[in-house]
């Protein structure tokens, strides 16, 4: 998607569709006058309520290439980032829906927008092309139509993806505007990446892939990758890593993406994300029932790899270092067995109780040469850990781990404003009762209660007492069950929320 921005007025530019934001008070003060200055020949009345994300299509005669048809949406009250981010969203789904190439929105309000939302017109131009994007994310690479019906053929030679997004009307706050615009488009197409990533089954995306998808990433952000073999990780001693791996016909690989600032560096922040390529739960087998979507169980891999080429994107004050174990997890004669004791490459060994708590097993390598190699400032590792958390929290919501009060109630708010929302859980002493082993240092699962907790404790276990560290488990939100959000499979969770973490600092 290219956009351009302009202070052209949204009804005399070229487009396929020019979209109208309404809150409920401009709904009733101005839309008459509004859509009969846009030769509009009917209002919607009671019918369009302008609640956030609503939609009506309107039709009106334009001339030359401008847009004949007109589409409101609601921005509900319009005080909530996320009253835009959903307007923005709804828009995009519409316009691919119709199969629509150019969009136009008129941004003339945008001042008053800005003082709904207390928000700068760079902010909301930054969210609504996020939102353009996001709602426009649709996963059809492994489609070939060759299955299509003729008038769907027909329907694939129109615009498949909005291809231009034009921001209009945009008078004296064209700078603000078109800095937002560039901002949102880097979050957004990076956020889609991640999307990309995770929506790839088992059999196009190994442990192997996923570290070229960080090389290119580095390529396009142009910053350090570094990929470990099974050679490295095993001189490193990567125990963790290599048992979950033992079952595997895929060498394992060990990811490292380094993106450092031009000028000075505030500080260094070490990104952790799991990437378990496909999750089968090992000789711990996992049922049948719902197994394919464990495809998205590198899902904190994929958000890391694509909060690093953001944050380089947008060219962030800090040293970010993305850290990435990825394999699969199998079963075969090859593969750990239930009861294996293992030496992680911190030297803490670790019973083995359930091969399926595997992701705990490569972070802990993961955590530990982190804070050996770098000693960064802050740790933050995301994954799909626990199904125990989605049980807590639902598919929305992830659950947040924390070790600083202050890193906690940052990543709290980071949740707020980017909508990618966390809640925090205890890590109390108590828990490490659950997960004392008879035989090793520890033991990977801690029984029935407090599961997404015990996976938190064990974590911490090999963070060598560093003082800042979060986990975020993002099992719920990285992949919604069937029906969850509105575009099925992966949501990108994370990619938001961490860069807000970081522009929090910034
Ligand atoms: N990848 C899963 C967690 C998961 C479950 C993510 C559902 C997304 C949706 C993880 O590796 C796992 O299997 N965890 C086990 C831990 C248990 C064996 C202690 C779980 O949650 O059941
Ligand atoms: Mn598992
Ligand atoms: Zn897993």
């Amino acid at each position: 998607m290219n956009y351009s921005v302009t202070a052209k007025e949204g009804g005399l530019v070229n487009a396929d569709i020019l979209v109208q934001l309404f809150s409920k008070k401009e709904m009733k003060r101005d839309a008459a006058k509004v859509l009969a200055a846009l030769g509009v020949v009917a209002s919607p009345d009671g019918d369009f309520k302008a609640a956030a994300g609503e939609i009506a299509l309107l039709y009106r005669q334009a001339s030359g290439d401008e847009a004949s048809r007109v589409l409101l949406v609601g921005i509900g009250e319009g005080k909530e980032v996320a009253d835009y981010r959903k307007a923005a969203e709804a828009v995009a789904r519409k316009a691919v829906d119709m199969h629509l190439g150019v969009l136009a929105i008129d941004c003339s309000p945008v001042d008053d927008w800005a003082k709904h939302s207390k928000q700068k017109p760079e902010e909301l131009a930054a969210t609504l092309v996020e939102g353009i994007q996001y709602g426009a994310y649709r996963f059809d690479r492994l489609k070939s139509g060759k299955l299509d019906k003729e008038e769907k053929k027909e329907k694939a030679e129109k615009p498949k993806a909005i291809e231009e997004l034009v921001l209009a009307g945009c008078g004296n706050r064209l700078d603000a505007i078109e800095k937002g615009a560039g901002k949102g488009m880097i979050v957004g197409s990076c956020q889609n990446r991640a999307r990309d990533l995770v929506n790839l089954p088992g059999n196009h995306l190994s442990a192997g892939e996923l570290a070229h998808a960080a090389i290119e990433a580095g390529k396009r952000g142009g910053f350090e990758v570094t990929v470990f073999d099974k050679a490295k990780i095993t001189e490193l001693g990567m125990g963790g890593l290599l048992a979950v791996n033992k079952g595997s016909q895929e060498p394992p690989t060990f990811t490292i993406l380094d993106y450092k600032p031009k000028g000075k560096t505030k500080k260094t922040i070490a990104l952790v994300g799991k990437g378990v390529t496909f999750d089968s739960g090992g000789i711990s087998l996992k049922p049948a029932q719902g197994m394919e979507e464990m495809k998205s169980d590198m899902s904190g891999a994929a958000a890391v790899i694509a909060t690093v080429e953001a944050a380089a994107g947008l060219g962030l004050p800090f040293r970010i270092v993305g850290l990435i174990p990825a394999t699969d997890n199998m079963p075969s004669g090859s593969a750990q067995m239930p009861g294996d004791v293992i030496t992680t490459m911190s030297g803490i060994t670790v019973e083995v109780g359930n091969t399926d708590a595997e992701g705990r097993l490569i972070l802990a390598d993961a955590l530990t040469y982190a804070k050996k190699e770098y000693d960064p400032d802050v740790i933050v590792d995301l994954a799909t850990l626990t199904g125990a958390c989605i049980v807590a929290l639902g598919s929305t919501v992830a659950g947040l781990f924390s070790n600083d009060d202050d890193l906690a109630e940052s990543i709290f708010k980071a949740g707020l404003s980017s909508g990618e929302k966390v809640w925090r859980m205890p890590l109390w002493d108590e828990y490490d009762e659950l997960i004392k082993s008879d035989v090793a240092d520890v033991h990977n699962t801690g029984g029935r209660g407090a599961g997404s907790v015990t996976a938190a404790k064990f974590l911490q276990k090999f963070i060598d007492g560093h003082k800042r560290w979060a986990h975020i488990d993002i099992a719920g939100p990285a992949f919604p069950a069937k029906g969850g959000s509105k575009t099925p499979g992966a949501t990108g969770f994370g990619v938001r929320l961490v860069l807000d973490l970081l522009k929090s600092w910034s």
